[in-house]
């Protein structure tokens, strides 16, 4: 396993790869890597002869005043994690090296960036949507993995690439849970113990959506408010928002009669955690 930090180092790696014939995957991640990654690195570790992480805190996903900064960074434990779990190479850029002066080329995407975490961080996704493009340009992978526990981000990625024509397939991996329910996630570090148990408001709630779903609940108002009362008897907890919303364009439904995600963004102090499900998954 290797680690490299420009573009061209990474070009040369797949070059030699792609001339003895090899698959490639790409994981795209922030670092501070958790079972959640491993999970898609495994995915991609059974699908591909070669799997490439990138690792890399994207500043242009970043609002202001978001926790950009703060964003906990561990290379010495990620490179373990990526080499003990078949992972190949890491592609581990600085900023510069991504964005050079003068960087002015942003992929942006309408509709359904305008519903869920696009309201409530309005550049997110024109960040993630130009940086995946880019990891997509320099790697030039098969495959890439991304995980259903950013459900927006994944149906917001599939959408710019069948947009796009880009020539990669997108695979989706399940959401990995703590032993308690809680999503994994590299912002769980945030929480401090009273907080640690106040997050298990957002996996109850998920876990309650379903269930009402499973036994036959059609309206999405009944769905949701049971899923706030949940969440509101928390008195750490502060919902940003619970919906329900078509799978596909991202937009609000009152009535389960399509493939749905109930989504969800709750504030637990002053840490923001994502949480959700697919009615197919139910
Ligand atoms: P990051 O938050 O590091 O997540 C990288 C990938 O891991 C995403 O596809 C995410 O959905 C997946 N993931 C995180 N926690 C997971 C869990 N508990 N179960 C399953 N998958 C999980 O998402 C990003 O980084 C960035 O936006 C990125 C796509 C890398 C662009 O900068």
């Amino acid at each position: 396993m290797k680690i490299v930090t420009t573009v061209a180092e990474v070009r040369e790696q797949v070059k030699e790869w792609r001339a003895q014939g090899l698959t490639v995957g790409l994981v795209p991640t922030m670092g501070y890597l958790h079972e959640g990654h491993a999970s898609l690195i495994d995915a991609s570790h059974r699908d591909n002869d070669r799997t490439v992480v990138s690792d890399f805190v994207n500043p242009i996903q970043f609002g202001p005043g978001e926790d950009l900064e703060s964003y906990p960074r561990d290379i010495d434990h990620d490179a373990q994690l990526v080499e003990e779990h078949g992972g190949d190479l890491i592609f581990h850029p600085e900023p510069e090296e991504m964005y050079h002066e003068g960087f002015s080329s942003f992929v942006d995407m309408t509709v359904l960036t305008e519903e869920l975490c696009g309201l409530s961080r309005p550049v997110h996704f024109r960040g993630v949507c130009t940086v995946v493009s880019k990891l997509f340009n320099i790697v030039k992978p098969d495959r890439a993995y991304f995980g259903k526990k950013d459900a927006q981000q994944l149906a917001v990625i599939r959408h710019m690439v069948d947009d796009l024509n880009m020539d990669i397939e997108i695979v989706g991996c399940p959401i990995i849970r703590e032993s308690d329910g809680l999503a994994k996630s590299s912002r769980n570090t945030y929480l401090n113990d009273a907080e640690r148990q106040a997050a298990l408001v957002l996996s109850r709630a998920v876990f309650l959506g379903m269930e009402l779903v499973r036994n036959g609940e059609k309206d999405c108002s009944v769905i949701l408010s049971r899923m706030k009362v949940l969440i509101q008897a928390e008195p750490l907890a502060r919902v940003d928002y619970v919906k329900m919303v078509d799978c596909r364009t991202m937009q609000q439904i009152k009535t389960l009669d399509r493939p749905a995600l109930c989504a969800m963004a709750v504030y637990i102090g002053k840490t923001r955690l994502i949480d959700n499900f697919f009615t197919e998954d139910v």
